[in-house]
């Protein structure tokens, strides 16, 4: 990429949970304040943009993504003075606010819902999605929603139902609707006049559904016990057409404030989310957030293809958004293995694309079991026993092994983890070969090096544990070498450096000829001197990996790996 590249494209995201992050008055929820005294940490992680889950006024049957009014903040998190000196602090530190925008749904409780429901006539009905009972009765299609059950809802009051792609409790708003467009369009002003940098767009695939609310077909491939949303095929319930101008309208809203940014989230296959950068006359979004790894085997071969395949899609001049956990899924270090956890952080923070940490990843922060009566999260109450629950990944951030781990002096709203006392943030900043360390490293490294940020992606080998690929900018190159399994490899390249290994340990080692990677490490490494002849791959190991077509040793200049001990 030839011009320099914008603060969205050279920076890190970390996403802030605030229910959890931190607690600055005691009641054992975090608090815009809590964020504020912790931008320090941040500012030494060295990340340069922060994304804040909802912290409007809410009910919070939905930990806040069930807005009542868009343009403030909920007291439990604090005053709308606490958010412009939170800003204020960031960015004299040099660091991007992103707001979390939940454009889909409300809250049953916000006022445009309240009007809407008291009568068919009421100005704001059509704010909202609202269908006749089908001729049989029940409700107008067989739409299912995200945390189960049907879409819809009866409004006994008025006789109609209305349409939520996710809990009653959170209505959908009619996009189709000028005036609603126009008053969320207000909302983005608001917030952007107050010094935010961009928002997160809140499940923007959903925002159109079909006009004639057609149903949605069968999938053939649904097993029963697995997530009942996936019984149906969401064709007509989602990624409509007409979600584009929306789209395109909405980052001419952001961009009339100068280098604001949008960042989506869409769980879409690849060739689907591609869709929503937009053409190049009508661009969408800046980064659509690609799931694809978070739902990957976490295998060399598996990661690698994934990464290949949205390689391949990205538009040309658009930009990747990588994303290892958020606060829906699985916890990062639980879903690849504790080992493995190294080799994740740094596939992340060396592709090329803008990376997004969850908080508490960076500290190796595990699922934490929450027994069934301190259970919070309504798509657990909704489907219970699916292991679909998302409190294990929402506690409490671990700041030290004070009491309550230094994020309250109360009891927390959820539980803690039990390794709090081993695994936080002051501990790991004093561990030299920390998990955090290295995120840190990572981070800055990729800052350092413009093969990192900047350089194009190229698959160099792939086999059964080893995925190896280069960055490369200009005559600068960058290699990766990732072992995503227990067992040792020799490697060989002409000559070269590590700069970094996943294990903190071999900083600027020098090799020529022979390195070894050992079990579950990665090693970013800048090679020196190559002969301009393409080397063959030729060892033991390789015998097993040239047979497999995906191995791309022709093209590559790792000369020779080798597995030890067969
Ligand atoms: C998004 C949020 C999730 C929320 C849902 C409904 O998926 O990330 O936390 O429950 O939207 O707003």
């Amino acid at each position: 990429m030839a011009r320099e590249l914008l603060w969205w494209e050279k920076g890190v995201i970390y996403q802030v949970y605030p229910r959890s992050f931190q607690d600055s008055d005691g009641d054992g929820v975090g608090d815009l304040r809590g964020i504020t005294d912790r931008l320090d940490y941040l500012l030494w992680l060295s990340v340069d943009i922060l994304w804040l889950s909802p912290v409007f006024p809410s009910p919070m049957v939905d930990g806040g993504y069930d807005v009542r009014d868009y343009t403030d903040i909920d007291p439990r998190f604090g005053t709308l003075a606490d958010f412009d000196a939170l800003v204020t602090k960031a960015h004299r530190l040099g660091l991007k606010v992103l707001l979390d925008f939940v454009p889909n749904h409300t809250s049953e409780q916000h006022p445009w819902f309240c009007e809407a429901r008291a009568s068919r006539t009421n100005p704001r009905r059509h704010w909202y999605l609202w269908g006749d009972p089908a001729p049989g009765g029940g409700p107008p299609n067989n739409w299912i929603s995200h945390f189960g059950g049907p879409a819809w809802t009866f409004d006994p009051q008025t006789g109609q139902y209305y349409g939520h792609s996710y809990l009653k409790e959170q209505p959908d708003l009619n996009w189709r609707n000028p005036e609603v467009q126009e008053a969320m369009h207000e909302v983005l002003r608001f917030w952007l006049q107050r010094g935010a940098d961009g928002f997160r767009l809140d499940a923007i695939w959903n925002l159109i559904k079909d006009g004639q609310f057609r149903d949605n077909p069968p999938n053939p491939e649904y097993k029963s016990g697995e997530w009942p949303y996936k019984a149906l095929i969401p064709r007509y319930s989602c990624d409509r057409p007409e979600i584009h101008p929306i789209l395109h309208r909405m980052r001419q809203v952001v961009e009339a404030y100068g280098e604001k940014i949008l960042v989506g989230e869409i769980y879409l296959p690849p060739e689907r989310l591609v869709t929503y950068y937009g053409s190049a006359e009508k661009p969408e979004l800046h980064l659509p957030h690609n799931f694809e790894l978070l739902f990957t085997p976490w295998r060399a071969e598996t990661v690698a293809a994934t990464v290949e395949r949205l390689a391949g899609l990205v538009p040309p001049g658009r930009w990747p958004a990588w994303v290892l956990g958020n606060h829906d899924r699985p916890r990062l270090a639980s879903r690849v293995a504790p080992d493995q956890a190294r080799v994740a952080a740094m596939l992340l923070l060396t592709l090329r694309g803008t990376p997004t940490i969850y908080n508490g990843d960076e500290i190796g922060m595990e699922n934490v079991p929450i027994p069934q009566e301190q259970s919070q999260d309504p798509w657990e109450k909704n489907t219970p026993g699916l292991g679909l629950g998302r409190d294990r990944v929402r506690t409490p951030m671990q700041w030290n092994a004070a009491r309550h781990a230094g994020f309250t002096t109360t009891i927390p709203w959820l539980p803690l983890a039990g390794d709090y006392r081993e695994r936080n943030v002051a501990a790991q900043m004093r561990a030299g070969d920390s998990l955090l360390n290295l995120y840190r490293a990572l981070i800055q490294l990729r800052r350092c090096e413009p093969a990192l940020h900047k350089g194009a992606y190229e698959t160099v080998a792939v086999t059964k544990s080893l995925y190896a690929f280069r960055r490369r900018h200009g005559a600068e190159e960058i290699l990766l070498i990732l072992n995503f399994g227990p067992d040792p490899f020799d490697f060989a390249l002409d000559k070269g450096r590590i700069l970094l290994s996943s294990h903190l340990d071999r900083g600027q080692e020098s090799f020529c000829g022979q390195a070894r990677l050992r079990g579950n490490e990665g090693v970013v490494i800048r090679p020196e001197e190559y002969g301009e002849t393409k080397v063959q791959c030729h060892s033991e190991m390789t015998r097993a990996a040239v047979s497999d077509s995906r191995h791309r040793c022709g093209r590559c200049r790792i000369r020779r790996i080798t597995a030890l001990g067969g």
